[in-house]
């Protein structure tokens, strides 16, 4: 029997599944994912395993081997609906939501954001590609980069997605190729324009990308020159402006400064004749890594940026435009765990002991990129009291690889295994093979059963794309 542990419990000395939506007994439907460590389905069965999608993790890591990513179907389209229905409920005018699939770009993750009335927001040639393999309709589909290369622009125009063009050089490559295009394709080419907003937010220096000084956008100061130069383009079709402040925000307020900023460009661009009907506000709503995060709902989140574009445009005295936002990490970080077994252990006495599992940096690059806090549990032992604080060591031959630097366990031995929560997000997209580790499997679990979303890699992958000239042959 399944026993989900009530909202609002705190560590009581064991292990828990915690729950930020405080006052809400558990109704999985209304729960906001993103205020959650576990999935929304997460759960204890009677072998005190923790199942998730009613698959219990242990039998899951038997199955399908270890390291595994394992991401619950329901939470991804939970907040997927959840997105949806707000701006159903706080905006009057059009909207669409778009999922920033660089937090995961995947076959089976864009299918099932597509399936749930979301467009993709996409930033690579790569990225495209899968979008578009998933069966997602180039009407829903943006173009986002800072340097998108030739090949990515002629795909983009072919494939009939919206363009947000960030720079000068890159708007006039895309005046030459759809010139040169034009005699096999004579469909407009939709573009939008990427701002920088001057608008700071509180986050970690190499996501915050709205202020000044970013490598992305046109600077307000160029902005004008740009309107006028599209202005005279034939066949390119500006039908919106675009920014994006930075990631894992937990203020609500630069967004609704965004809102106001970006309606005034709006209407200046539409001084210029511009046919500008879409703003593009970007994503950026944090989640819950560890018990101190306390995030907004997504609910909370969307009716503020549609008040905030509702007052503007009021004041303003505009028609409400089409309104865009693209979050990513916001819809499926805290949909997947990623799911490790411990191996050796090291004590160092009176300073730490180190607990090893069979992944780290190549499989979660983020601790040791902006030294991202994770929490985790024994998955084969929930009722167990947490006895110590360890540090959860990655294998590879790095001494910064380290998971989690203060994780509170109950003992635990070789074979145990540890799941660390929130990995759905900026994990498997910035998975490397550093010292030639696979990457591992992923499933997706719903209803009981688990299916997989992408093959563990074999050794044979890893030497796939190496060539051997003969003259290295001895
Ligand atoms: N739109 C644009 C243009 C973006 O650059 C991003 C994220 C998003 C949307 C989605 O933002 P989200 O809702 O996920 O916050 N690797 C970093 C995060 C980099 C975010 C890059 N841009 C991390 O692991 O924290």
């Amino acid at each position: 029997m399944l026993s989900t542990q009530p909202a609002g419990i705190e560590n009581s000395g064991r292990q828990y599944i915690p729950n930020a939506n405080k006052g809400n007994n558990g109704d999985a439907a209304k729960r906001s994912p993103n205020q959650e460590l576990l999935p929304l389905t997460a759960g204890i069965n009677s072998h005190d395993h923790l199942e998730i999608g009613g698959c219990d993790v242990t039998k899951l890591v038997q199955q399908f081997g270890s390291p595994l990513y394992i991401l619950d179907e329901e939470s991804l389209r939970s907040a997927c609906r959840q997105y949806r229905e707000a701006f159903q409920n706080y905006y009057p005018g059009e909207f669409q939501v778009l999922y920033a699939s660089k937090a995961w770009s995947c076959l089976g993750v864009c299918a099932i954001a597509h399936s749930e009335g979301l467009g993709i927001d996409v930033v690579s040639g790569g990225e495209l590609y899968t979008a578009l393999q998933a069966g997602v309709k180039p009407e829903v589909i943006y173009f986002h980069g800072n340097n998108k290369s030739v090949e990515e622009l002629s795909l983009a125009i072919e494939s009939g997605c919206t363009i947000v063009v960030d720079n000068w050089y890159e708007l006039k490559s895309l005046v030459n190729i759809v010139e040169k295009l034009r005699a096999t394709s004579l469909q407009q080419t939709r573009i939008m324009l990427r701002l920088t907003p001057g608008i700071d937010c509180h986050t970690h220096d190499y996501i915050r990308t709205g202020h000044l000084d970013s490598k992305f956008g046109f600077d307000p100061d160029q902005i004008e020159a740009v309107f006028a130069f599209i202005g005279q383009q034939t066949n390119l079709t500006c039908v919106g402006l675009h920014a994006h402040i930075g990631s894992q925000i937990f203020e609500r307020q630069p967004h609704q400064d965004l809102a106001e900023v970006m309606v005034q460009w709006m209407e200046k661009a539409k001084s210029y004749g511009l046919p500008v009907t879409e703003l593009n506000l970007g994503g950026g709503l944090g989640i819950r890594y560890t018990e101190s995060d306390d995030p907004p709902s997504i609910d909370e989140w969307v009716q503020a940026l549609c008040q905030a574009v509702k007052a503007a445009c009021e004041s303003q005295n505009l028609p409400l435009p089409k309104l865009l936002c693209e979050p990513g990490r916001s819809l499926i970080g805290t949909a997947c765990v990623t799911a490790y077994t411990i191996g050796s252990s090291k004590t160092v006495p009176e300073i730490r002991t180190y607990v090893a599992i069979d992944g780290g940096m190549s499989d979660n690059p983020r601790p040791i990129t902006y030294q991202s806090l994770y929490r985790a549990v024994v998955a084969n032992r929930m009722s167990a009291p947490v006895s110590e604080t360890v540090t959860v060591a990655g294998k590879h031959c790095e001494s910064g690889d380290i998971l989690i630097k203060e994780a509170s366990l109950p003992q635990t031995e070789p074979g145990d295994i540890l799941v660390v929560m929130g990995t759905g997000a900026y994990n498997y997209s910035m998975a490397s093979n550093y010292n030639r580790l696979p990457r591992p499997a992923a499933v997706v679990v719903a209803n009981q059963e688990a299916k997989l979303l992408l093959r563990r890699e074999t050794y044979q992958d890893l030497i796939r794309q190496d060539c051997l000239p003969n003259s290295l042959l001895s």
